[in-house]
């Protein structure tokens, strides 16, 4: 059966739209951006797309070639998909960071958002579907609360298989479920980690338990497109294959040669250009509820490619835009007047969508109170979409920069043009840059204290040197 993205006619109505015009200075004035600023680092702009190419033709950008690459690994995913969902009541992921944000944003953005509410019948079949991505021991434990182990088949996803927080979780419910279930118990777990390194790996092939590969050149913020992704999201009903379709669809537009085209280039240099001009913050405010989750899988890809301390020639440089959650039209009432009147100190991301899934009609009623009867006869889509037009103009109006990007509906096409544009951002951002934005040094030293503090051994050092901090004064205490 032919699907709807090989219908070009199709693809191209659910074509995702950028309207930068009020980032520029044409529109918010002397803190906007003039065309003049994107020629002058013309230069720049060849340097870092040149580099782009260099590392996907050399293999360093893996995470580009995923829409095209993955035929085999999505026929496996959905065939034990097909199968399980029929075994388990629920379905629980257990990861955190780049291993668990995908996943929890494709599902609240693609299924009904009280998905474990419905029956199983209206899940489609499929069961209910939950995330556990903290180490704090009330969630997993309230999770017992509503969840058979028995009849739960848990993904534990970690590409390293050494992060606490995940292997923590795994040694619990592993154990659980031994204890519960006997040899049959290995139905129960699925794993999606690296094909050779890592803990993971040898555990699973000791026990033989199902698993997926994650891709060795992928790392984990880029790889919602892998297993990562897929699987959940096939284990939620959703169209693995539309996801990397609408991906592929961005990759396409991303390799448009007129920058003023390419949606990828431009939104990079722009939030470049923002930072360049003391923009160190990026709001990200999507008008719809499906896609709230969106952008909290946004600031983790921006904040931990982007925020570095050296360049690429090693020199101190500290850079970084500082990702923010926003959601329209909720924010309005709690932090749109920052934005509007605060400091010139950011860019807003406004995410439209043109045709929301459902439509609810206002009643005309209360004709005689002027300050409610306009909203008689009009929609809750129609309104929501002219708030954020509003908010938009507001900001423009202040000098505030803002840019949107439009979704015609939201669907595993549009949701993968989506992801895939913030990667493709993300990446091109890193290169004019000029730091590397696929590491993660930061987050080091605060594993490996934890490491040290907790007594695991290799880490005697930095226990040493953490025991000869200074010690804390009361006198800033109380
Ligand atoms: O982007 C990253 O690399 C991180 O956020 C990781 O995804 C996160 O630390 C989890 O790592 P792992 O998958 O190894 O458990």
């Amino acid at each position: 059966m032919s699907k709807r993205f090989e219908d070009q006619t199709w693809k191209e109505s659910m074509r995702l739209r950028m309207d930068f015009n009020n980032m520029m200075a044409d529109f918010v004035g002397e803190h906007g951006i003039k065309e003049e600023d994107i020629v002058a680092i013309q230069e720049k702009i060849e340097i870092a797309e040149a580099s782009m190419k260099e590392k996907r033709a050399n293999g360093d950008m893996d995470w580009r070639d995923l829409p095209y690459n993955q035929a085999e690994v999505v026929a496996d995913i959905k065939a034990y998909a097909d199968v399980v969902k029929d075994k388990f009541d629920a379905f629980v992921v257990l990861g955190i960071g780049g291993s668990a944000l995908g996943p929890i944003a494709v599902q609240q953005a693609i299924n009904h958002p009280f998905f474990n509410e419905l029956s199983k019948e209206d899940r489609g079949g499929f069961p209910r579907f939950y995330v556990a991505d903290n180490v704090d021991p009330e969630n997993l434990s309230y999770l017992f609360d509503i969840i058979d182990v028995e009849k739960t088949l848990f993904n534990v996803i970690s590409k390293s298989g050494s992060t606490s927080e995940t292997m923590s979780q795994f040694m619990i419910i592993e154990d659980m479920l031994k204890e519960r279930l006997g040899d049959s118990y290995k139905e129960n777990i699925v794993c999606t980690t690296d094909a050779k390194n890592g803990n993971l790996r040898p555990m699973a092939d000791k026990e033989g338990y199902k698993s997926f590969v994650i891709p060795a050149g992928v790392g984990g913020r880029f790889s919602e497109l892998t297993p990562v992704g897929l699987l959940p999201a096939a284990m939620a009903g959703i169209d693995i294959e539309e996801l990397l379709a609408g991906a592929a669809y961005m990759d396409e537009l991303c390799k448009i040669e007129d920058t003023f085209k390419n949606p990828g280039s431009m939104y990079g240099i722009l939030s470049y250009l923002a930072m360049e001009q003391d923009k160190n913050i990026q709001v990200m405010m999507p008008y719809a509820d499906s896609l709230k989750y969106i952008a909290d899988w946004f600031a983790q890809l921006w904040a931990e490619s982007l925020g570095k301390k050296f360049n690429n020639n090693g020199d101190a440089v500290n850079v970084g835009q500082t990702p923010v959650k926003a959601l329209g039209a909720t924010d309005q009432h709690s932090q749109v007047q920052l934005y509007a009147e605060g400091p010139f100190d950011k860019m807003t991301v406004f995410i439209g969508v043109d045709e929301y899934n459902k439509s609810l009609r206002i009643p005309k009623v209360y004709g005689d109170i002027p300050s409610l009867g306009f909203l008689g006869g009009t929609t809750q889509d129609q309104l929501i979409k002219t708030e954020q037009m509003a908010t938009e103009y507001a900001l423009m109006k202040q000098g505030k920069m803002n840019m949107t990007l439009t979704l015609p509906k939201v669907n595993e096409f549009t949701l993968g043009q989506l992801l895939y544009l913030f990667e493709v951002t993300t990446a091109f951002a890193g290169e004019l840059m000029d730091i590397n934005a696929f590491d993660q040094p930061g987050v080091e030293e605060g594993k490996n204290a934890t490491y040290a503090m907790f007594g695991r051994p290799g880490y005697e050092d930095k226990k040493a040197e953490l025991d000869a901090r200074p010690e804390k004064n009361s006198k800033f205490m109380m």
